[in-house]
C-alpha cells in the first residue's frame, strides 16, 4: 500500500492567489457558506474542505490546479456532489473544485449526433434540450435532475435506461480535461472512430477526479426512441421476480428499463411519497419499459414481456396508460434512494453481477443479512445485474453500528464477487468501497492502477483517499443524522 503523502495547509497566502485566479467571490473560505462542499449524498460522510473554488473557465481550472501542484495542497474535484460513494468528500482538507459554474451547453450538432458541453451542466437539461430536437441522451441516473454531466463522466454513472442504451462511457467520445499539475490536453473530436493512441477519454470516465479535471465533453446523442410503454409487475415471491430477469432475456427481449424492487424498497417509497400504488405490497415486483421507432413492434414486444411476466409468476401485469401514470411509477421508482435515507443510518453495497444471477444475488444478500441480523433493502437495475443493497442499523452507538454492519456488508460483497460480479456497479468506488477493492480485483490489476495514478498524479493531489488507498470506511467522518421534518 502507498503511504499518504504529507499535504501542505491552505495559506493566506494561497487563498490570495486562489483570488486571483477565480475571483474572490468565487472563493469560499471557512463559514456557513463551506457546508455545502463538506458533504455529498453518501449516507452521512462530512469533510470539511480548508477553502472551495469555483473556476468559470478550463483556463482558471488549470491555474487552480498548477498552484495546488506547487503548493502540495490536495484538490477535490467537484461536480453536483450528489454522489453516493463519498467522492466528493474533502478527506484530506485542501481545496475543493466546483465545476458548477461551467454549465453550459456549448454545441447541440444535429449532423453528427453530438452534444458538446461544460461539466457543470445538469443532467436532465441536456437530456430536455436534445430531446425537443428529437434526439436523446439515455443515461439516467435516479439524480439527474440534479447531478451533472461532470459528475457522471467521473464516476461513468448508470441509471434505469442503460440496460438498453449503455452506460455514460457508451456516450463519451472524447474529453478536454486538465492534469493534476495544471497542463490542458484533448482526447480526440466528434470523431466516432478513433484509434489514435491510448484511449485516454475512457481512462478518464469512471476514474472518480483522481487522474484529472473534465472540462468540457463531447457526448454521442442517438435519434429518440418515439415509442415507449412502461408496465408494472407485482410478484408473490422474489425468487420468482428475479428468475423473470434471465428469462426476459431468454425471449430475446431487451427493455428499455428492468427495475426490481423488493417489498421494503416499494413500502419505503410509498412512505417517502405519501402514497401508494396498486399491488404495491407485493413481495416484489417489476418495472419493465421498452421502447422503439416502430409503435407496432413496439406494441408487440409489449404483449410478450407481459407473457414472459405472467410465466415467471407475476400475480399482475399493469400497464401505466398515460404519460401521468409513467412518469408516477418512475417518480415511486426514482426517490426509493432518498426514502431509504430517510429510515435509518445506512451503507449501500451497490453489488453487480451477471444478470442471469440475479436470482442467486437476492438469495445470498438475503441468507447473508440473517446471519448477522441486519435488515436490509434492495432495489435496483436488475436488468443490469445491479443491485443496490442497503443495509440499515437504528442504533446511535457508532461502534455498535460498526460491529453490527461490518460484517453483513463483507458477507454481500463476497456474494457479488462468488457470483462473478463486483462491489459497485454505478455508484464507484469512492472513498466507501476502497478497502474493498481487492474483494473484486486482481493484486496485478490493482498495480496497474496504482502506476497510472502514479504517471498521472505524482504528487498525489487528485481526490486522495478515493478508489486506491481509501480509508476505512467506518473510520470516515460522519455527522449527526439530518432528519427531515416530512417523511
Ligand atoms: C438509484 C440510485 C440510487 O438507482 O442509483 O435509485
Ligand atoms: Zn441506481
Amino acid at each position: 500500500m502507498a503511504t499518504t503523502p504529507v499535504y501542505r495547509p491552505v495559506t493566506p497566502a494561497i487563498v490570495a492567489a486562489l483570488e486571483g485566479v477565480v475571483g474572490a467571490a468565487n472563493v469560499v473560505r471557512p463559514g456557513p457558506d463551506l457546508d455545502r462542499f463538506s458533504h455529498d449524498e453518501s449516507e452521512d460522510l462530512f469533510a470539511a474542505p480548508e477553502v472551495a473554488v469555483r473556476p468559470g473557465s478550463t483556463a482558471e481550472v488549470a491555474a487552480v490546479l498548477a498552484l495546488a501542484h506547487r503548493e502540495r495542497v490536495p484538490v477535490t474535484p467537484r461536480a453536483a456532489g450528489t454522489g453516493l460513494s463519498g467522492g466528493a468528500l474533502p478527506l484530506h482538507g485542501g481545496i475543493v473544485l466546483s465545476v458548477e459554474r461551467m454549465d453550459r451547453i456549448l454545441e447541440v450538432d444535429e449532423a453528427n449526433l453530438v452534444a458538446v458541453v461544460q461539466p457543470g451542466v445538469v443532467t436532465e437539461r441536456l437530456q430536455q434540450e436534445v430531446e425537443a430536437r428529437g434526439l436523446y441522451y439515455p443515461p439516467d441516473p435516479a439524480s439527474r435532475g440534479s447531478c451533472t454531466l461532470g459528475g457522471n463522466i467521473a464516476e461513468n454513472a448508470g441509471g434505469p435506461h442503460c440496460v438498453k442504451y449503455g452506460l455514460t462511457k457508451d456516450y463519451v467520445l472524447s474529453l478536454e480535461a486538465v492534469t493534476a499539475d495544471g497542463r490542458v490536453f484533448r482526447t480526440g473530436g466528434k470523431v466516432r472512430k478513433d484509434v489514435a493512441g491510448y484511449d485516454l477519454a475512457h481512462l478518464l470516465v469512471g476514474s472518480e477526479g483522481t487522474l484529472a479535471v473534465v472540462t468540457e465533453a463531447t457526448l454521442r446523442l442517438i435519434p429518440l426512441p418515439r415509442f415507449r410503454r412502461v408496465v408494472f409487475a407485482p410478484f408473490p415471491d422474489l425468487d420468482a421476480a428475479a428468475r423473470a430477469i434471465p428469462a426476459l432475456a431468454r425471449a430475446r427481449i431487451t427493455p428499455s428499463a428492468l427495475e426490481l424492487m423488493e417489498r421494503s424498497a416499494l413500502a419505503a417509497a410509498q412512505a417517502h411519497l405519501q402514497r401508494s400504488i396498486p399491488g404495491g405490497e407485493a413481495e416484489a415486483s417489476l418495472i419493465v419499459e421498452v421502447d422503439g421507432h416502430d409503435e407496432a413492434v413496439v406494441e408487440a414486444d409489449l404483449v410478450r414481456v407481459g407473457e414472459v411476466l405472467a410465466e415467471a409468476g407475476a400475480s399482475d401485469v399493469v400497464l401505466a396508460d398515460s404519460p401521468q401514470k409513467e412518469r408516477d411509477l418512475w417518480r415511486i421508482r426514482r426517490c426509493i434512494g432518498e426514502a431509504v435515507k430517510k429510515i435509518a443510518s445506512y451503507v449501500e453495497c451497490d453489488t453487480a453481477v451477471p444478470p442471469s444471477k440475479v436470482p442467486d444475488l437476492l438469495r445470498g444478500v438475503r441468507a447473508a443479512a440473517a446471519r448477522h441480523g441486519v435488515r436490509q433493502i434492495s432495489y435496483g437495475h436488475a436488468g443490469d445485474g445491479n443491485l443496490h443493497v442497503n443495509v440499515l442499523s437504528d442504533d446511535p452507538d457508532p461502534g455498535h453500528r460498526e460491529r453490527a454492519l461490518r460484517p453483513a456488508i463483507e458477507a454481500i460483497y463476497a456474494v457479488a464477487t462468488s457470483l462473478g460480479g463486483t462491489i459497485t456497479g454505478e455508484h464507484g468506488v469512492g472513498c466507501v468501497a476502497a478497502r474493498y477493492l481487492p474483494t473484486c480485483r486482481d493484486a496485478n490489476a490493482i498495480a496497474v492502477m496504482r502506476a497510472v495514478k502514479q504517471a498521472l498524479d505524482p504528487a498525489g493531489i487528485l481526490n486522495p483517499g478515493k478508489v486506491l488507498d481509501g480509508p476505512d470506511f467506518h473510520a470516515i467522518p460522519r455527522r449527526p443524522r439530518r432528519r427531515t421534518a416530512t417523511p
